[in-house]
């Protein structure tokens, strides 16, 4: 196996996790967790969204979240990014000090309407405007339902390559493909990046893996084996888009840290530091996750 010596990990859980949870998550929990995640050493974290309160009210207090953080936070190395869905989003998190959003438009046409209630075009003009308002904050473009869609099932690889030309003639920092509803399978993974790397050689995609039929660490392996070095996931294995029929969690921080250490692939990130965070999220927010290390009797120190 050829594999890289070290890779990046987003973590995702505090946006993707939390706003697949319908229980409201007391603001002050999700600092508690965030702070535990800051610990376990990642460099850039998905923290909340700035979206409609209407679509998700879950990320209601996303301003606060963002405000606080910055505070506690500002001398560390550890950029905290946002996802928004539009301009007024975009506007809303520069305000409260975000400089670098993910910025997501579905390669499926009835998915951005479901999601984002626009069409891929009507996003894209958005995007451009972004861009030209806000100079220096940093656009990870996340293309979604880059493998399936809940609704149109089978995406074409020629409409990946639309959405992600269309993202370079606008001048976006980072790409990252993402199976929103974790349909991928190692050789669509494959075939997917072979065809993209082929195509837009300055270009190093990151992964957004979502393990809803059990195949999310196969496309790990597939993907690091086709030069992916930043995949993102979230703790416990929360997350899951509410536009997204069937979608269920990403795959979980841990399971993926202790998978590729055990390959000898560095992370920098402290499994103990993650895995501290799972008994508060089994008791306040969802008692049964789909992460296997969490349910792993750590006495037993084989395959850690
Ligand atoms: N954040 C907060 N409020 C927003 C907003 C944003 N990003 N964008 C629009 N709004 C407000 C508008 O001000 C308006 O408020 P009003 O009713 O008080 O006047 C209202 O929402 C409707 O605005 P409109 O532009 O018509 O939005 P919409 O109802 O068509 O919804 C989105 C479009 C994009 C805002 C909404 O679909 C959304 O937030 N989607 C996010 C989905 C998501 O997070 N999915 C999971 C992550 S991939
Ligand atoms: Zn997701």
């Amino acid at each position: 196996m050829i594999l890289p010596k070290s890779i990046n990990i987003v973590e995702v859980g505090p946006r993707d996790g939390f706003q697949s949870i319908k229980k409201w998550i007391p603001t002050d929990l999700k600092l508690q967790i965030i702070d535990k995640l800051i610990e376990a050493g990642f460099k850039k974290m998905e923290v909340t969204s700035f979206v409609s309160p209407k679509a998700i009210p879950q990320m209601k207090d996303a301003k606060e979240i963002v405000q606080k953080l910055s505070e506690k936070h500002q001398n560390k190395e550890i950029v905290f990014n946002a996802l928004v869905p539009n301009l007024y989003g975009a506007k809303a998190a520069y305000e409260s000090g975000i400089r670098e959003i993910t910025y997501v438009i579905s390669t499926s046409v009835s998915h951005n309407k479901a999601n984002v209630r626009r069409t891929r075009e009507e996003s894209f003009e958005e995007l451009a405007k972004i861009k030209e308002i806000f100079s220096d904050l940093k656009i990870k473009f996340a293309v979604a339902t880059v493998f399936g869609c809940p609704y149109e099932g089978e995406v074409k690889i020629e409409e990946v390559k639309w959405m992600v030309q269309n993202g370079i003639n606008i001048g976006v920092d980072e790409f990252c493909l993402a199976d929103t509803i974790g349909v991928a399978n190692p050789l669509q993974i494959e075939k997917v990046l072979k065809e993209l790397n082929a195509t837009f050689k300055d270009i190093a995609f990151s992964l957004h893996l979502h393990d809803t039929r059990g195949m999310g660490l196969a496309n790990v392996i597939t993907a690091l084996q086709n030069g992916v070095t930043t995949f993102e996931s979230a703790v416990g294995g929360l997350g899951g888009c509410p536009f997204a029929p069937g979608a269920a969690g990403n795959i979980a921080t841990e399971d993926l840290v202790n998978m590729v250490e055990n390959m000898g692939i560095k992370t920098d990130i402290n499994l103990d530091k993650v895995l501290s965070v799972i008994p508060i999220i089994k008791e306040k927010i969802k008692p049964v996750l789909t992460s296997h290390l969490a349910y792993v009797d750590r006495t037993c120190k084989v395959g850690e």
